[in-house]
């Protein structure tokens, strides 16, 4: 997979309760990064290498709103700039090229977002996340696949009654009705009526790897019903977000984001293990696919009218982009 058209978009590269009180090293298509949290409360994010001597800035520590190394102490400000370095003797000035390489980063959805180029969109809409009569949870996973494959499982309900039975579908059910893709500004939506569970779903794919699931019941008077902003203030609904960062081509951190406004009192945890037992379930399947990378020529695998319109849609949309994979190893 070619990964420069991936690089000007806002990903999740920690939960914001990871972050200590020091830098912390992570990764984002094979950028190795150093990011921390300044006194102020905004985020810094550096290629995790000083330019003096090569050392990990993740090595090292936060002092006020700046990042220093731990080699031989030279401070960064948030923009990149070193603005000390420890052994120069008085008045001789910091050279112009002392410089970490700064990439933009901010807080959003109780994560904490890098982009590594000016990103061309906003992070993905979670409203409810932003909602105080939500409680929302976190869970992430370290998948062995690549990032849109990771994400178009997300958006296929046809595997429902196969691979979760019992949970969000029952064998016996296994039609769904046609969807309508809609475009949206960044990305596409559908909504999906199903019967089999008694739930309506509202997907909305932000490009190029987040999606947010509105999940709520399905009312006597219709999906349209049910998904209008006067929705009864006792319904139950569950807010759901998704977001994939590519570690590399074909190895993701999934970032998993659930938000209820009902058994508020539940312990987070019966809501977290429910989580990754369905994540898990989902994980041997999507590791498994082959080739690794997701096809973005239509031709390579067989699509179905209907239950296939968003992956489709996902994969043209992937390939507009820019985006090539490579059909390569089947290792
Ligand atoms: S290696 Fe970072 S200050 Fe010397
Ligand atoms: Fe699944």
């Amino acid at each position: 997979m070619n990964t420069a058209p991936l690089r000007p978009y806002w990903y999740p590269v920690a939960r914001a309760d990871e972050i200590g009180d020091g830098p912390m090293s992570t990764q984002l298509l094979g950028e190795r990064l150093a990011v921390y949290r300044g006194k102020s409360g905004r985020y810094g994010a550096f290629r995790d290498l000083c330019i003096h001597r090569g050392t990990p800035l993740s090595l090292g520590w936060v002092d006020g709103d700046e990042l220093v190394c731990a080699y031989h102490g030279w401070a960064y400000a948030e923009s990149g700039q070193c603005t000390r370095i420890p052994s120069l003797p008085e008045g001789r000035p910091i050279p112009a090229k002392a410089r970490a390489s700064a990439f933009p980063a901010r807080e959003r959805h109780g994560l904490v977002w890098v982009a590594l180029e000016e990103p061309v969109s906003d992070v993905a809409a979670f409203p409810e996340a932003d909602d105080p009569s939500y409680r929302t949870i976190w869970t992430t996973y370290h998948w062995k696949a690549s990032a849109p494959r990771v994400i178009e499982n997300v958006m296929d309900f046809a595997h429902f009654p196969w691979v979760h039975p019992g949970v969000l579908g029952h064998r016996e059910k296994p039609v769904y009705p046609d969807v309508a893709i809609e475009r949206t500004g960044g990305g596409f939506a559908y909504t999906v009526d199903d019967e089999a569970t008694n739930a309506i779903r509202r997907y909305t794919v932000s490009l190029p790897l987040a999606l947010h699931m509105w999940v709520g019941r399905r009312g006597a008077a219709g999906p349209a019903a049910a998904l209008a902003p006067t929705t009864a203030p006792d319904e139950r609904i569950t807010g759901l977000f998704f977001a994939a960062r590519p570690i590399t081509e074909r190895e993701t951190m999934f970032y998993f984001g659930h938000a209820r406004n009902f058994a508020l009192d539940q312990a987070d945890a019966v809501w977290a293990e429910r989580n990754t037992s369905v994540t898990e379930q989902d994980r041997r399947i999507v590791e498994a696919q082959r080739p690794e990378e997701l096809p973005l020529d239509l031709s390579a695998e067989l699509h179905l009218k209907g239950s296939d319109a968003p992956a489709v849609e996902y994969r043209r949309a992937l390939a507009r982009m820019g985006i090539e994979a490579q059909p390569g190893s089947t290792s």
